[in-house]
């Protein structure tokens, strides 16, 4: 999906987006929030808590999907977009490559830790554990542990318990 074009219902969605993701921010505790995610467009499970800070991309919230249970923690971004370089050559300005947009999956019961980037088209796994700070360019399993940049799986909780 691409779309770099400003027609008036881009601009107003645009508008109604930062206003939803900007009073959730102000709110306190996380359930609180949670409806001006939704209103925005994000798809949040029963459980799941959003902290103050997380940014949330204003450009596509509706790609965004968090399953029950989730925690996403203090100062985590949630990309859904970025430039499609393939459309990139030299004496180009890159902002007029189009941009690409991708959905996002967190599945029910993960943790995304504090700091965390979570880039357009990921999948966290059910039960996932991505470290504070990393960066997260491709899906990540259930029951793993993913850290660094790019996210590389450490630990596999499932692989643990199918060899007991
Ligand atoms: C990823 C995490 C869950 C791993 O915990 P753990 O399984 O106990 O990990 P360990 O301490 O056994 O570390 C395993 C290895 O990963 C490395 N590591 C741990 N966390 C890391 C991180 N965030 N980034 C990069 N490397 C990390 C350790 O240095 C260690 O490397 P080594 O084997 O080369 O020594 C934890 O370190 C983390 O980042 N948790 C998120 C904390 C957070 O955001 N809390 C919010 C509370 S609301």
């Amino acid at each position: 999906m691409a779309n770099n074009h400003r027609t008036i219902g881009n601009v107003c969605r645009g508008i109604w987006n930062r206003l939803c993701l900007g009073i959730a921010r102000l709110l306190f505790p996380a359930q609180l929030r949670t409806p001006f995610y939704k209103m925005a467009g994000v798809k949040i499970g029963k459980g799941s808590k959003i902290a103050a800070t997380v940014d949330i991309d204003h450009s596509a919230p509706e790609l965004i999907t968090i399953g029950e249970n989730v925690w996403v923690t203090r100062g985590v971004m949630l990309l859904c977009h970025q430039r499609d370089l393939t459309q990139y050559e030299v004496g180009k300005p890159v902002m007029d490559c189009e941009l690409k947009y991708a959905p996002i999956v967190i599945k029910d019961g993960a943790h995304i830790g504090i700091g965390a980037i979570i880039m357009p088209g990921v999948t966290i796994g059910k039960g996932a554990i991505i470290g504070a700070g990393a960066v997260v360019t491709r899906d990540i399993p259930d029951y793993c542990v993913a850290v660094g940049s790019p996210a590389r799986v450490i630990k596999d909780f499932a692989a643990k318990s199918r060899e007991a």
